[in-house]
């Protein structure tokens, strides 16, 4: 099944010009030693992201970052959702290259995206949600969790976290108080919501 969405994504993307679907590998796309790093593939047409993303009620108070954001895949599913705010980070210059020609095409002029390691990245205060599609290792997810962290103690607020292939999530059970509400399955896919509560921080 996966298969088959995978071919109609890219199919549809090549009759609007774009190019959001194709996987890159890490060499390609020009990472090398960076611990953990995967390979781009696009989330934007898994099932299971709009079930979570409908399941969530966005506002457009909500704003969110999209954590190794590639060539856009699920920056272009995202805006479709009432956000406020819709942004990127990412490592590879050349996929935040197509990323932008992708969104150029498409009349899409108001994501941002970031061309720097998650790790570095930290003008993250005026984000209330973050996307990880499997992004990277335990190591900088590590190191990210605690810049999410970091930023409540300057800005107290709730945040929610969206971990679609949630391959490291004992790293999400460690970093602390991260609440695990909801689970979505779609086969072998799956996807983990978890909530920072603001009360709950403000108290600890
Ligand atoms: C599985 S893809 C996810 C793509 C996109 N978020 C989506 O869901 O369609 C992972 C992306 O993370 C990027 N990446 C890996 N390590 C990174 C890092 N340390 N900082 C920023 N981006 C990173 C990769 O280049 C790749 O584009």
């Amino acid at each position: 099944m996966f298969r088959i969405r995978y071919k109609l994504s890219q199919l549809s993307d090549k009759i609007k010009g774009v190019d959001f679907t194709t996987s890159v590998s890490c060499e390609a796309a020009g990472i090398f030693d960076v611990p953990g790093a995967q390979y781009y593939a696009s989330s934007g047409f898994a099932p299971e992201l709009k079930a979570a993303l409908d399941y969530l009620k966005i506002t457009p108070r909500d704003t969110i970052l999209d954590y190794g954001s590639g060539k856009g895949g699920a920056l272009k599913k995202l805006h479709q959702y009432p956000f406020g705010k819709v942004a990127g980070v990412e490592l590879s210059a050349s996929l935040a290259m197509i990323c932008r020609q992708n969104l150029m095409r498409l009349h899409i002029d108001d994501i941002e995206i970031i061309v720097q390691n998650a790790i570095e990245f930290n003008d993250i205060d005026g984000f209330n949600y973050f996307y990880f599609f499997n992004p990277f290792g335990p190591e900088v997810l590590r190191k990210v969790l605690d810049n999410i962290l970091e930023s409540t103690s300057r800005i107290p607020r709730n945040i929610t976290l969206i971990y679609n292939y949630p391959k490291y999530a004992e790293v999400f059970n460690q970093a602390g108080p991260f609440l695990l509400s909801k689970v979505f399955v779609d086969g072998a896919r799956k996807i983990n919501i978890y909530n920072l509560n603001r009360e709950a921080r403000l108290s600890n």
